[in-house]
């Protein structure tokens, strides 16, 4: 995992994860493919009442990619948690920071990421177009994007 500010990339001082933390975005390093990474994802199920584990995997070979793209990379935000631990390839999201500012993280393989509800983000896939991740839903029925400044829509 890799931080730094949006505007501008070197805005000092650089920020850590104390940056996530203040606007509740939790954060872990784990193994992929460990039965300690498992573990880790079923206390975080417990702690936090998370109850359906699925995968989602993204190519440049995947039907419509630039249009399920598209979903993500306009500001929105979830009523509920979105969970993400990459299991493979990378991507990159975009927080919005207490000040306002955008909080960019990139993410690889063993990172765990807790972006909780109501915080408004974005996500990007890299010029790889490639990640597979593990999701943790409550209820998945009910994850929807709301976009900032238009009405919601799935
Ligand atoms: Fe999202």
């Amino acid at each position: 995992m890799r931080l730094n500010w949006l505007n501008p990339p070197d805005a000092t001082p650089a920020p850590t994860l104390n940056d996530l933390l203040a606007v509740g975005v939790h954060y872990e390093r784990l193994e992929v493919g460990s039965t300690g990474a498992q573990a880790s994802l079923d206390a975080l199920k417990s702690a936090r009442g998370y109850i359906v584990q699925d995968e989602v995997q993204l190519t440049p070979t995947t039907e419509n990619l630039e249009q399920i793209c598209d979903k993500f990379k306009e500001e929105h935000l979830h009523t509920e948690d979105e969970v993400r631990f990459v299991l493979d390839g990378d991507g990159v999201f975009e927080i919005r920071a207490a000040d306002e500012r955008w909080l960019r993280v990139f993410v690889e393989s063993g990172d765990l990421l807790v972006v909780p509800a109501n915080l408004y983000h974005r996500f990007f896939l890299t010029d790889r177009k490639h990640i597979h991740c593990a999701r943790l839903f409550k209820d998945p029925a009910g994850w929807v994007a709301h976009y900032r400044d238009v009405p919601a829509c799935v």
